[in-house]
């Protein structure tokens, strides 16, 4: 049985991590003081008692207010930092982390204030020994319009971010509806990743739009693609990265989604192992190794397999991941 100690000292790389999600209730309520923001909370317990999800939309709606707290550069500064620390700790050696930027502009903090501070984060991530990159997700329930906006506004930082991404509620929000924006981020050398989450009808029709239509890079979770056997067979030839996260499953699906993620890494798929938002779910990159292993019965060799698909499903060049396998 692998211990701690062994997926630790597995050098690893997060490809579905959601800087926003790595907001501790420690730093919420130091940021919320610091910033003059009522969050309705003063106490450590009182935060984590707001902590019961059981879908995504319970999850989101604790989630969003919660940013409230984010305000100046040095706050996205001092959050990503956070993060970084503690997944260096994790034996994390790269990262691509999302960011939200229109859970910010929507209520009044500017697009530079946050990716500049995020991005200085990122640099000085290095002195950790992380390599640290961000991807720009636009929130799917908001409008294309919205959507192109926002990279309209993030292209003159674009040497900022090297890829864009899509989150937040999934359900009649499809891959299509940001067709052009994604177009336009292709346009721009940024790489195309998309959340492929929802655990109901049109799950397939959505991993097939993200494959034949907008052509990602990556897929974010993107599990449900057990359904269709050809779809599996594309992306195991194009390569693609399946960037899972089964703690996370197992708060807003019916489970951690163990048996699809094994079949598929058996199969040959790239399938990678992700904290998606660690501080609201209890449970960093290592924990997640560590809650497929038990529920899947994974052996070291397999968990080895995991840790190097991370860095091949990694938008690193082919030179800078020899270096990790
Ligand atoms: N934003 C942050 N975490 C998310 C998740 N698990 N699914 C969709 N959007 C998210
Ligand atoms: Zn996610």
């Amino acid at each position: 049985v692998p211990t701690p100690a062994f997926v630790v000292g597995l050098p690893k790389a997060e490809l579905h991590l959601h800087l926003e999600g790595t907001l501790e209730p420690e730093l919420k309520l130091e940021l919320a003081r610091r910033n003059g923001v009522d969050i309705g909370q003063s106490t450590v317990e009182q935060v984590r008692a707001t902590y019961e999800f059981d879908s995504l939309a319970s999850f989101l709606g604790v989630y969003y207010p919660a940013m409230n707290v984010l305000v100046t550069e040095a706050d996205f500064y001092d959050l990503a930092t956070a993060y970084f620390r503690r997944a260096a700790a994790d034996g994390v050696r790269r990262v691509e982390a999302f960011f939200d930027p229109q859970a910010h502009t929507s209520r009044g903090v500017s697009i530079e204030t946050v990716i500049l501070g995020y991005h200085r984060a990122a640099m000085d991530a290095a002195d950790l020994g992380v390599s640290a990159e961000l991807i720009l997700c636009f929130l799917r329930d908001f409008s294309a319009e919205s959507a192109l906006e926002t990279l309209t506004s993030a292209l003159p930082y674009k040497d900022r971010f090297i890829g864009v991404g899509l989150d937040s509620d999934e359900r009649e929000n499809p891959p299509a509806k940001f067709a052009a924006v994604f177009a336009l981020a292709r346009e721009n050398g940024l790489k195309l990743t998309m959340h492929c989450d929802i655990d109901q009808a049109g799950s397939i029709e959505n991993i097939r739009q993200v494959l034949e239509d907008i052509q990602v890079d990556r897929i974010d979770h993107g599990t449900n693609i057990v359904e269709n056997p050809e779809l599996v067979t594309l992306v195991r030839e194009r390569g693609l990265g399946l960037t899972c996260c089964p703690v996370s499953n197992s708060f807003v699906t019916a489970d951690m989604k163990a048996v699809e993620m094994v079949a598929l890494m058996n199969f040959g798929v790239l399938v990678t192992v992700n904290s998606d938002d660690p501080a609201y779910f209890g449970a960093y990159v290592a924990d997640n190794y560590l809650a497929l292993a038990e529920k899947a019965g994974l052996d070291t060799s397999e968990l080895v397999l995991l840790a190097k698909n991370s860095f091949r499903a990694s938008w690193l060049s082919d030179d800078e991941k020899a270096a990790y396998l």
